[in-house]
């Protein structure tokens, strides 16, 4: 693996979910790995899983850490090239990129969309950037539009959770009081398409992700039909790609509940964090026997640290 950057990136997925699985049951077994390596994790965006997460994967790894919130701490860059810069950029990318790469071995990089330019959001316009002119592996932390680690961490906690060779899969859409990118949804469904599960996406009208994330995958617009005989309700909210950005209005009914997930009564629900509860998910939902969202993100450790663990060996 060169980069980590979407599930292209991944030669083969069921190795690299059984490395993180024997990660977890030995964290600190490969702790030369990293020694003398040095992680620079750089956050456009807030985050409290990611960066935690990676940096005690990394960690374990005996690996050095270097974190910055570039957009508060670091100057304001310059993505374009050409730029006449007399305005409010300060430091083009490729003088940061350059001189991050010769401070670290491994770049991670949060980057959110603007959920206003849906063509620069879907061109991954600053992830791309970096990594034409960072010299080492880029990891993406959540970029534009996707979120890989969350992914990986997600078919982890579906692997060591399901209960039958073939589990249903229902991602869920839930209302939200503002406009949230699309990177989650995107990339669980295309994380989803290479395992052994059955994927169903439901959401309302005017909310189905850009085709090409959901080629193939069945899409209804009727949630209980989805629900019915779900083995994992993955609930995430997401604002239209259709009319992009646009936040759903009037669709509280949309909210995971417990009368929603008695549609199969062994159905496990699942949700990334950080979630609105009762908005989202109902507390009776999230706080039940049900609820995988603490595996989830317990696994985020040990999806950084299979990755990590390939880029320092084959990146
Ligand atoms: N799920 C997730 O990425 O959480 P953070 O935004 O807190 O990192």
């Amino acid at each position: 693996m060169r980069h980590f950057t979407s599930v292209k990136d991944v030669a083969d997925v069921k190795a690299l979910v059984a490395s993180a699985r024997e990660l977890k049951a030995s964290p600190n077994a490969n702790r030369e790995a990293g020694k003398h390596r040095t992680l620079g994790l750089l956050f456009f965006n807030p985050s409290l899983r990611t960066r935690l997460s990676t940096q005690k994967a990394a960690m374990n790894l005996g690996m050095d850490v270097m974190v910055m919130n570039l957009n508060q701490d670091g100057w304001s860059i310059e993505m374009e090239d050409g730029t006449v810069m007399n305005g409010s950029t300060q430091e083009h990318i490729k003088e940061a990129a350059g001189v991050i790469s010769q401070y670290c071995d491994i770049i991670g990089l949060r980057t959110f969309p603007s959920l206003i330019d849906k063509e620069a959001d879907y061109s991954d316009r600053v992830l791309h950037r970096f990594m034409a002119h960072a010299t080492v592996p880029i990891i993406s932390l959540e970029s534009a539009i996707r979120h890989p680690l969350q992914s990986l961490a997600d078919l982890i906690t579906i692997e060591e959770q399901k209960t039958k060779v073939r589990p249903k899969v229902v991602l869920s859409w839930a209302p939200h009081p503002r406009a949230l990118p699309q990177a989650v949804a995107n990339s669980f469904a295309e994380w989803m398409r290479m395992a052994d599960v059955d994927l169903v996406i439901t959401n309302p009208e005017g909310f189905d992700l850009a085709p090409e994330f959901t080629e193939g995958i069945p899409v209804l617009h009727g949630q209980n039909e989805a629900l019915h005989g779900a083995d994992f309700v993955y609930v995430k909210n997401w604002s239209s790609f259709a009319d992009y950005g646009r936040i759903g209005q009037g669709l509280d009914h949309w909210t995971m509940t417990p009368d929603k997930m008695a549609l199969n009564a062994s159905g496990k629900f699942m949700h990334c964090l950080p979630v609105r509860r009762n908005v989202v998910v109902a507390d009776a939902v999230i706080d039940s026997p049900a609820s995988l969202v603490l595996e989830q993100a317990n696994n985020r450790t040990y999806a950084a640290q299979a990755v990590l663990l390939n880029l320092l060996r084959h990146g």
